[in-house]
């Protein structure tokens, strides 16, 4: 299965976005509303109908950006939130984006890529972050098969990943998820080194 930009859009035109959940998930809603300074850049890959990112401009953050690769994501956002600044659109492949972000939050988009892209993504967060910056979010923690995505994993095999480039802050059971994910996720945060 190619998972490009055809592949993702094609969902959003026939309306299959069985991930969508209408709201900022709880996870990325409450760590959200730990964060004090709204100045700082934040960036949501694969943001999709992007609810945290509307949630986020509501609490006032000024420096939200978003980026996804289908067109119908972005231009389904700027109808339902025409006020979010037009110039924090970004369409376009994560893998090509090139910033510098304090934040990156992550929510159903490393599940949603290819699993053999999984150090690149890694190595494109940790490149995309500030010195001390942070990628929070959340992952899921089942089974990884062929059949995706969402494609599955475990905390043991993201450390893989992640452990050379980050401080593992939190890679821990999410204990707030939506029910329907409980116990199929985990909190992230990981610190850029
Ligand atoms: C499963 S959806 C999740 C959307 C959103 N995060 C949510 O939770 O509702 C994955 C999203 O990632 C986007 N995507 C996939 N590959 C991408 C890439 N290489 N660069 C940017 N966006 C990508 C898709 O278009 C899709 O909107």
């Amino acid at each position: 299965m190619n998972l490009d930009k055809d592949f993702w859009n094609n969902r959003y035109a026939g309306n299959q976005i069985g991930w969508d959940l209408g709201a900022p998930s709880t996870p990325l809603k409450e760590f959200v509303d730990t964060l004090e300074d709204k100045s700082i850049r934040i960036l949501i890959p694969g943001c999709g109908n992007a609810y945290e990112a509307e949630y986020l401009h509501q609490q006032g953050f000024e420096n939200v950006f978003v980026i996804d690769i289908a067109p119908l994501a972005l231009e389904g956002f700027k109808k339902r939130v025409p006020e979010f600044p037009a110039d924090h659109l970004i369409l376009g492949d994560f893998f090509e984006h090139e910033a510098e972000y304090d934040l990156i939050l992550e929510q159903t988009f490393f599940c949603a890529l290819d699993p053999k892209l999984r150090s690149d993504y890694a190595k494109k967060m940790h490149d995309l972050l500030a010195p001390n910056g942070k990628l929070a979010g959340v992952m899921f923690c089942f089974e990884l098969t062929e059949q995706g995505p969402p494609f599955g994993g475990s905390a043991t095999e993201y450390e893989g990943y992640f452990g050379e480039l980050f401080e593992i802050k939190s890679m821990q059971p999410c204990l707030n998820s939506i029910k329907p994910r409980l116990g199929n996720e985990l909190w992230v945060e990981l610190l850029k080194n």
